[in-house]
């Protein structure tokens, strides 16, 4: 495995990514991937809202965002599994090269944009699947979208994946598509979230809303989004997506790179914002963020969340990192 890992790290990062996910597909197609990553031992069930997750590890939005591989990820041993970030409509993403890594320093950057292939390609693919898993879809707006063509993005995408959702979360946290993080602000989330709320309504959606949140706000503005989450009764937080902040790594040669930075130097930032809402009981909180070993998890439970997600460490450790956080 540390043989593939070391090979995959020679081709440039995205293309990497892709070449990674296609093999497991391919491991998952030839009934391989249970012989290879056994894990009847990762059985440590919990309930939620009626949903009961086999494990409480998940993989993070982003990592499979068309929903091409939700059975062979399912097939590792996940708990539970989040595709997205879909928009209404494909787009392409930031021009190449887009994802970075920093492997001294178990990070990545990446500037994606969102690139996706739509909602209605998402959709037919949950339709398809065979994992019988909890699966989260994250849902955002196309980058064009501005005012209330972003909230109405929002809306389409909600009700599109409703009926094949199990839990939905509002991905209002990216800082790679522009001004999306400007819906932090108050006169921003209220319209969204009511339009949300009055959706969901509408539809009698019974599944959990997540609000997946960015570590680079205020105390304050966190507070107020806590606040208002309440007021619309969602269920829940993501807490967080990536970070513009660079204090927590040492980038010499590419001290420039744009975009949001994830893994080790994100942990104590992400773990810092679920604890100043880690006592907001009546809100589900799923921690993301740094998770490497089984001492993160932890942390990230004792500060509160329920479930805790990866990226970065699943890319660096490849499906052992399952193993290594479970056992
Ligand atoms: C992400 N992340 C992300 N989040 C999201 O809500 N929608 C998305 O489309 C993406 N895309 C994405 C691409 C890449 C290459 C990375 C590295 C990350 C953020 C991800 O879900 C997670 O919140 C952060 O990466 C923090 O977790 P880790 O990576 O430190 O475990």
């Amino acid at each position: 495995m540390s043989i593939l890992l070391s090979c995959l790290r020679l081709l440039p990062p995205e293309l990497a990514h892709s070449v990674a996910l296609n093999a497991l597909k391919l491991l998952y197609q030839l009934n391989l991937s249970q012989l290879l990553f056994p894990h009847k031992n990762f059985q440590q069930e919990f309930t939620l809202k009626n949903l009961t997750f086999k494990n409480r590890l998940g993989i993070a939005a982003g990592l499979d965002k068309n929903g091409d591989f939700i059975d062979a990820l399912g097939s590792l041993g996940f708990g539970f599994i989040e595709v997205g970030t879909v928009t209404p409509l494909p787009q392409t993403g930031n021009p190449k090269p887009r994802v970075f890594r920093f492997p001294s320093q178990n990070a990545i950057i990446n500037r994606l944009g969102f690139n996706n292939k739509g909602v209605d390609y998402l959709v037919e693919k949950i339709k398809k699947r065979k994992f019988q898993g909890i699966l989260g879809v994250n849902i955002g707006s196309n980058k064009d979208s501005e005012g209330q063509k972003r909230i109405q993005d929002y809306v389409d995408c909600f009700k599109k994946v409703a009926p094949h959702a199990d839990y939905i979360s509002v991905n209002i946290s990216s800082p790679n598509t522009p001004n999306l993080r400007a819906l932090h602000s108050q006169e921003n989330f209220v319209p969204l979230f009511r339009a949300l709320s009055e959706t969901a309504e509408t539809l009698a959606y019974q599944g959990p809303i997540f609000i997946k949140l960015s570590p680079d706000e205020k105390d304050e503005t966190i507070q107020s989004l806590v606040m208002a989450i309440k007021q619309f009764h969602f269920d829940g937080v993501i807490v967080s997506n990536t970070t513009i902040n660079r204090e927590n790594i040492s980038l010499k040669k590419n001290g420039g790179v744009k975009g949001g930075l994830s893994g080790r130097p994100l942990f104590n930032q992400s773990n810092k914002m679920l604890d100043i809402i880690k006592n907001e009981e009546e809100l589900i909180k799923i921690g993301v963020g740094g998770v490497f070993t089984k001492n993160d998890f932890a942390e990230k439970q004792r500060l509160g969340a329920s479930l805790v997600q990866i990226y970065t460490s699943f890319i660096y450790e490849g499906p052992q990192i399952i193993k290594k956080l479970l056992h």
